[in-house]
């Protein structure tokens, strides 16, 4: 069964807030998408299967626990999901990293398709979504179903904001996918944007607008 996860610790709700603020700057914009990211990296790994194996310290054998087997592949969704690969890679240097390039035509709110670019071997990874925004949720949707005709089984989806629309959008059309948001957010005004939310996502990361 899959699972909708909304982080609820202090460090997660310290950094949206300030990921919140108008007068937030770039540089810090970034890297707190950036420190996010590797905090929702931290939940959403937890069920990554371990082996036990022995390792010799300086004084003695341990038994202990280490990664096994899954191999993993990080898909941002271009521009603003790129943002959250570097913290992702901090606690999974070994993932390869695909591409997916959307953006939402201003007036439908539908996501416009324009770059793709996956591993080789993606059907045998285990593949992490990334997107700081599920809005309307077309885009991640769009990007999913992208990534499940390659033949990929186990697809998360990490964001930092969600919308109620876009949050019931994407578990209704992807049932199978596990999603993990920092923050659910009120509703989406008539421009497609969330609210309170934090704006234009891709515009504050690199600085657009
Ligand atoms: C933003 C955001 C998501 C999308 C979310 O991208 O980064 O990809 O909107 O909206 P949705 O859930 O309604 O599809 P945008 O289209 O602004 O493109 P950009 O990242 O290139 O700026
Ligand atoms: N994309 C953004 O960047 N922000 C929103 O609020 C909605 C979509």
């Amino acid at each position: 069964m899959s699972k909708t996860v909304i982080m609820d610790h202090p460090l997660v709700h310290h950094k949206v807030s300030l990921l919140r603020n108008k007068n937030t700057g770039t540089k810090e914009f970034k890297e707190l998408v950036s420190e996010l990211a590797t905090l929702l990296c931290y939940e959403a790994t937890r069920d990554l299967p371990t082996e036990e194996v022995e390792i010799e310290t300086p004084v003695a054998v341990a038994k202990t626990h280490m990664l096994s087997g899954r191999k993993l592949a990080l898909v941002p969704i271009l521009r603003a999901g790129l943002g959250m690969v570097d913290g992702m890679l901090a606690l999974l240097p070994a993932a390869k990293v695909g591409h997916i390039g959307l953006y939402r035509n201003e007036d439908t709110l539908e996501p416009v398709e324009y770059y793709c670019k996956l591993p080789e071997d993606i059907a045998e990874r285990e593949v992490i979504v990334l997107d700081p925004m599920l809005a309307t949720g077309g885009s991640a949707i769009d990007a999913i179903s992208q990534i499940k005709k390659r033949g990929v089984k186990n697809i998360k989806f990490i964001g930092i904001i969600g919308a109620p629309e876009g949050l019931k959008r994407l578990q209704e059309a992807h049932p199978d996918v596990d999603i993990y948001i920092a923050a659910l957010d009120e509703k989406l005004n008539e421009n497609g944007y969330i609210i309170p939310g934090l704006g234009d996502a891709g515009d504050r990361i690199f600085g657009t607008k």
